[in-house]
């Protein structure tokens, strides 16, 4: 069963949470959930006016967000909008780094511009979120944060050298940061989703890739919608988490539970191989 909203599941009421990314994909999802589960949300894009329509989304359906439009690579303007989204709605009590894109090229060719905009936007943009929700937790003893990274913090694909590398020190700044401040009260995780069905997917991947290779793949056969993602991140921003920290989670359908997975592990190859004796050793 595909879940539609993550409302019933965790009650946020009183929380403070800021999304970065919030105003698409994986990162509205997030934030819309978070609305419907009681938090009160800030809305933190650089797309100033798709973040207020978002606002007024929510706002429609009862909520509490704020509109934080600020670039994540910029470390000043990202110290505002966590002291902005606080003197709105109080404390902040979670985060979730959910701002990023992708800009293919390959290896060979890619100039330093586009690994520079990746890199600074997905990582260090990251860790600027990080250091300044983070701070404010430290002082107040206590919060949660979610880095969204990709299926590609566990492995490479072609043509996402800078992406791949951005993914991958995910990975590295959320064990640190998960060491450095869990005995303070504030537990850092990330989640590793496969394809998702966001705008970033659609722009940047061919259709007949996402059918020929991704869910060819991918063990429950689809790509992932973006609630599906906004509910394990939920729950790791939740108490029932409490035990939780320095974890990268899969939300990947199974993609990487095995290699060999051609039309989603039903490849009668494999079986024929099986019963050549290829597996009796
Ligand atoms: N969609 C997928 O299949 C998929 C899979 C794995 C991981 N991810 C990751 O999930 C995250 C969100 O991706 P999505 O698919 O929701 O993409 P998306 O394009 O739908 O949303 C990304 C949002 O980030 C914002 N953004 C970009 N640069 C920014 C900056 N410098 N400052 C502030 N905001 C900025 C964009 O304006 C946009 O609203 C990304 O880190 C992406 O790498 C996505």
């Amino acid at each position: 069963m595909r879940p539609t909203s993550s409302d019933a599941r965790f009650d946020f009421t009183g929380s403070t949470v800021l999304v970065t990314g919030a105003a698409s994909g994986i990162g509205e999802a997030t934030a819309r959930a978070l609305s419907k589960a009681g938090a009160a949300v800030g809305i933190g894009d650089i797309a100033t006016d798709a973040a207020q329509a978002i606002v007024s989304a929510i706002a429609a359906e009862g909520g509490k967000a704020i509109a934080l439009p600020f670039d994540v690579r910029d470390a000043d303007a990202t110290e505002n909008a966590v002291a902005t989204l606080e003197a709105a709605f109080g404390p902040i009590t979670g985060l979730v780094t959910a701002a990023g894109l992708s800009r293919p090229s390959p290896a060979e060719s890619m100039d330093e511009a586009t690994w520079d905009l990746v890199v600074d936007t997905n990582l260090k943009g990251m860790f600027l979120s990080c250091q300044s929700a983070g701070r404010r937790m430290l002082a107040h003893g206590r919060g949660a944060i979610v880095n969204i990274a990709s299926v590609n913090s566990l492995g490479g694909s072609a043509g996402r050298a800078n992406y791949c590398s951005s993914k991958f020190g995910i990975t590295g700044l959320t064990d640190v940061l998960a060491i450095e401040w869990g005995r303070r009260g504030i537990r850092v995780n990330a989640v590793a989703p496969n394809g998702v069905d966001t705008p970033l997917v659609r722009k940047g991947i061919p259709p007949r890739y996402l059918e020929d290779v991704l869910v060819n793949r991918t063990p429950l056969g689809r790509m992932a919608q973006p609630e599906e993602i906004a509910a394990v991140v939920l729950f790791l921003l939740s108490d029932s988490a409490s035990y939780v920290t320095g974890a990268l989670v899969p939300v990947d359908g199974g993609l990487c539970a095995g290699y060999y997975t051609n039309r989603q592990g039903a490849d009668l190859g494999s079986n024929a191989l099986l019963s050549a004796g290829v597996y009796a050793e």
